[in-house]
């Protein structure tokens, strides 16, 4: 079984990529709705919430997690592997959306080691304002394709209007904002760097322009995971397309809204409940 750890719904748009790519895995979805949004949290608290999470997934059987959550693969990846993983589940992995995106972006390997100067490109990335902070996404791809100008753009208040339902005009008038906030840029692309700005994309293409590629995170997500279940077989789940879902929160209401925002139809239970 395949973990998928998010702060919310959000990471419902990445799960739904992974399981119609790989409709013979299974999958259990564990979503943070009681501490969400983790976009304006401290550091640390970020890291201890995705390792309670990450623990309680693989608690669960899942000897893979996923971090689909932007803000937590920024933030508390990296010290999860390096202080945590193998002393507490030798032998497990967690990958974050980092990783795929940051090769979509430059189209060099993450292993590289050698940064390749000859892609000069302007691509935008959207994101919640803790995952613009940290950086990380501007140091990854600087590394690799050092003449790819990044332009970020953090997003406050989004991640809250779309899990709070807002309707469609409120949330195009919040996208139409920040794109003007940019002012004029020769960006070929546009990344969405957040797991639920997906499911506002149509709004990013009306206030982008026709000239903008979106880049797909959910999709660019689930061609690295089917590749590295390839070449890593042993973390495949050899399931029958079964996925659970798990929220701290109120699984009836988390059930509803995520129903209502992104179609998806699973029952979410209580973490307390497993
Ligand atoms: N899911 C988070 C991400 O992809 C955004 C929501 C949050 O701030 O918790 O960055």
């Amino acid at each position: 079984m395949i973990g998928v750890f998010d702060s919310g719904s959000g990471g419902l748009t990445i799960l739904q990529a992974l399981q119609k790519s790989m409709p013979d895995q299974d999958f259990l979805y564990f979503g943070d709705h009681k501490n969400a949004p983790y976009g304006h949290r401290q550091n640390d608290q970020i890291v201890e919430l995705t390792r309670t999470g990450v623990e309680h997934l693989m608690q669960n059987g899942c000897k893979l997690v996923i971090l689909a959550c932007n803000t937590a693969a920024a933030i508390a990846l990296r010290s999860l592997q390096q202080n945590w993983l193998e002393e507490a589940f030798p032998g497990n992995r967690i990958l974050g959306v980092l990783v795929p995106m940051v090769e979509a972006i430059t189209g060099v390997d993450w292993a590289s080691s050698t940064p390749d100067t000859s892609i000069s490109d302007e691509i935008l990335l959207f994101a919640t304002r803790k995952t613009v902070s940290s950086g990380a996404y501007r140091e990854e791809v600087a590394k690799r394709a050092p003449n790819i100008k990044l332009i970020e753009k953090a997003c406050p208040g989004l991640v809250d209007a779309i899990e709070g339902g807002a309707g469609k005009a409120p949330i195009s008038g919040m996208i139409s904002g920040y794109v003007s906030e940019l002012g004029p840029t020769n960006a070929s692309a546009a990344v969405l760097g957040c797991t639920h700005f997906p499911i506002v994309e149509s709004q990013f293409r009306s206030a982008l322009g026709p000239e903008t590629k979106i880049v797909s995170q959910p999709d660019v997500v689930a061609a690295s995971l089917r590749d590295y279940l390839i070449r890593h077989p042993d973390f495949a789940s050899k399931g029958q397309g079964s996925t659970r879902y798990l929220t701290t929160g109120d699984a009836v209401h988390v059930t509803k809204i995520s129903r209502a925002f992104c179609g998806d139809n699973g029952t979410f239970v209580s973490v307390g409940a497993v």
